[in-house]
């Protein structure tokens, strides 16, 4: 029988009470279902606190972007400011949320292989700290826009450096067959950066690689710093000037269930990729060594946040399964459906029961493959209107949440000190039709 839910899986303020209940940040989690909702994304405001805090111990101040795809909103470009982070926006949208909320724009780290020349202006105009060049194409937008008169920007050459990094193929990203970035192998990333250094258009900065996320094997990252590093040394020599920076990414895994709790921690991570860049840049000859900066999503956010739903239906059929359907799903989680990615499950109000019942946790959309946990342990008495869990849901759901099936997308909300605040209010069914034109004849 499956063993109560590992706290490992939890946010560190998460703790059980006299009743068996789920308490973190200090608020009964069933009660936060009653008073918000489902489905809610909860966020342990001090595990993300702490989580910035142990990049930024490990790795240095100004050296450590979040990557906002994870989970981007008003309150989080907030806390990542207040934690002295950089952030890297990889879209005119994620740049727009991070501006509306105050962050400056010379800590942004603007992304993206298909930039538009609206995107590319509105970095250009607001004076982001650094853009990741991605494409000649880009370049040549970025020489018209400056040539119109925008300011010239800090650059880093975003190159791919032929290296496998053992995860997901779709979210493996350091391989030559990339949509991403400049080819090493082939003499295109060296072209590219020696185009930028000409350019009066841009300053070449440094250079910028990422090569896959949730990489729980560390060996890929010293690869991959050997690359950039023999890159950077070679471009230095053929331009005479220094290179400032090399950014090498994020990507850093985190434990989705219980048998994945020996992942690598940030500070081992920081240890290893430090220790391997340091390696590099000695073998490489760049001394002084370029300022190393990272960028870090889903160890930030993922083991902060918790997803809430109701359970609608348990349906047994003996003798095959038994599913539990909830009132969410691949809306809100697309990560089963996309990457066969793994959760658990378990009732926050009865933290410590035994649990019997090996169940599918089925979503609410017209899908089969509607699935957010293939076996989930749940208790045996498990039944309509309980409130179920699945921890480490804070990176790449909300912020890939979908109105799939017209399901409006949930609320968030931070929690801490025993209190609660929304900081995304729940979609509502008028949202929903906002922004449709249909002008209607009835009422
Ligand atoms: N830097 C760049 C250029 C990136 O493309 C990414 C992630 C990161 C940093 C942050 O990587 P992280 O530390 O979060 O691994 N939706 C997928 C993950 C896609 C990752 C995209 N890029 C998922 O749900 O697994």
């Amino acid at each position: 029988m499956a063993a109560a839910i590992a706290l490992g899986l939890l946010p560190r303020s998460a703790r059980v009470d006299e009743g068996g209940r789920l308490v973190i940040g200090g608020c009964d989690v069933e009660g936060l279902a009653e008073t918000f909702g489902t489905p809610l994304y909860v966020y342990c405001e001090a595990e993300l606190r702490a989580r910035c805090g142990e990049y930024r111990d490990a790795f240095g101040v100004d050296a450590v972007s979040y990557a906002g795809k994870a989970f981007l909103c008003g309150a989080m470009a907030r806390l990542v400011d207040e934690e002295g982070l950089r952030l890297d926006v990889a879209t005119g949208g994620e740049l727009h949320v991070a501006r509306r909320a105050g962050f400056p724009a010379t800590r942004i780290v603007y992304h993206g292989n298909n930039k538009s020349e609206a995107e590319l202006r509105a970095g250009l105009e607001q004076g982001v700290g650094r853009i990741v060049v991605d494409s000649f194409d880009e370049l040549d937008r970025i020489e018209r826009l400056v040539a119109d008169g925008l300011p010239a920007p800090r650059v880093l050459v975003r190159v791919t450096p032929g290296v496998e990094a053992h995860t997901h193929e779709y979210i493996a990203t350091g391989a030559d067959d990339s949509k991403f970035g400049f080819t090493v192998s082939n003499g295109t990333a060296r072209e590219a950066a020696l185009r930028v250094a000409k350019s009066d258009a841009m300053e070449l900065t440094g250079f910028h690689c990422h090569i896959g996320s949730q990489i729980l094997v560390l060996e890929s990252f010293a690869l991959a710093a050997t690359v950039v590093a023999d890159l950077a040394a070679e471009v230095a020599r053929q331009t005479g000037a220094p290179v400032d920076e090399i950014n090498l990414g994020g990507g850093l895994g985190v434990p989705y269930t219980a048998d994945e709790l020996d992942a690598p921690s940030i500070a081992t991570f920081a240890a290893t990729v430090r220790d391997a860049y340091a390696r590099a840049c000695r073998g490489a000859g760049l001394d002084p060594a370029p300022h190393l900066t990272m960028e870090a999503g889903r160890s930030i956010a993922a083991p902060a946040g918790i997803t809430l739903y109701a359970v609608g239906t348990v349906k047994e059929i003996p003798g095959v399964r038994t599913y539990v359907a909830v009132d969410g799903g691949m809306s809100d989680n697309p990560r089963p459906a996309t990457y066969g990615a793994e959760y658990e499950a378990f009732l926050p109000a009865r933290v410590t029961a035994p649990r019997p019942l090996t169940v599918a946790v089925a979503g609410k959309h017209c899908e089969q493959g509607d699935i957010l946990v293939r076996e989930a342990h749940l208790p045996a008495d498990t039944a309509v209107d309980d409130v179920l869990a699945t921890p480490v849901t804070g990176a790449y759901c909300s912020s890939m949440a979908s109105n799939y099936n017209l399901v409006p997308r949930p609320a968030v909300v931070f929690v801490g000190d025993g209190r609660a605040r929304v900081v995304v209010r729940r979609e509502s069914l008028d949202d929903l039709v906002d922004r449709d034109e249909f002008e209607s004849e009835g009422d």
